[in-house]
């Protein structure tokens, strides 16, 4: 199928051939309940024993921008009249991506969902941003910029911790458990999927295409923090 490069807003939805709608609704359900992904992890158990009073206030801030990403996505879902209320109660263990499902057990893993994770989440919505379908990219902007300081205090957080071997230690485990769950992210290379997503312009980038983007990304930031880069297909469940 050639691409598809029309421009869609909410009025034409109802005229697009399944497929298209199918795969929008699928990809907005998703991005919805992950943007809680954050909050439902950190908000209890981190926020208030966060070790500086700046930390708190960014985790808190970051909490606060995640669940105004979720209304943002949700809204553009009750614009055609799919209603995904029902995702604000959903808890940690019911995600419906795997990668949210874990706690964060320690300082360093909090960091490390920053800097992994949030940067995971910030591929996706920059892929976004062109999509055929125009009210979605036109929330992506403000929303990407707020993702790069979850981003930012992620690696700040690390960073800190890589001033002692013990904390270096203890990023280490953190990125050795985290990595593999952040490629796991961009989901199954052999995606047919994947490859519907781009044909309908709704996603710019293959799930492959964007993992090998990711890759390139982030172990340079990880050689930069003095730690071992994880094996890239160790431990991975969707390859
Ligand atoms: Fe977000
Ligand atoms: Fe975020």
């Amino acid at each position: 199928m050639p691409l598809f490069t029309d421009r869609i807003e909410a009025k034409d939805f109802p005229k697009m051939p399944k497929e298209y709608q199918d795969l929008l609704v699928r990809v907005l359900t998703i991005q919805t309940d992950s943007e809680l992904g954050g909050p439902d992890l950190y908000v209890e158990r981190w926020i208030r024993v966060a070790p500086t009073a700046e930390d708190q206030m960014l985790l808190a801030k970051t909490a606060a921008e995640e669940i105004d990403h979720h209304r943002k996505f949700r809204n553009i879902l009750a614009e055609i009249g799919v209603d995904v209320s029902y995702l604000l109660k959903s808890r940690r263990e019911e995600k419906i991506l795997e990668t949210f499902r874990y706690p964060l057990e320690t300082w360093a893993e909090m960091g490390m969902f920053g800097l992994l994770i949030d940067r995971v989440g910030g591929f996706h919505l920059h892929d976004f941003a062109e999509s055929t379908y125009l009210p979605l990219g036109r929330i992506i902007p403000d929303i990407v910029r707020e993702e790069k300081m979850h981003i930012w205090h992620g690696l700040k957080i690390t960073r800190e911790l890589c001033q002692t071997e013990e904390g270096k230690a203890q990023a280490q485990a953190a990125l050795d458990k985290m990595y593999p769950r952040a490629l796991d992210m961009f989901g199954l290379s052999s995606s047919r999927r994947s490859d519907q997503f781009k044909e309908w312009g709704i996603k710019q980038r293959t799930n492959q295409q964007c993992r090998l983007d990711y890759i390139a990304e982030v172990d340079p930031i990880i050689e930069e923090l003095g730690l071992r880069i994880p094996d890239p297909l160790a431990n991975r469940k969707y390859l």
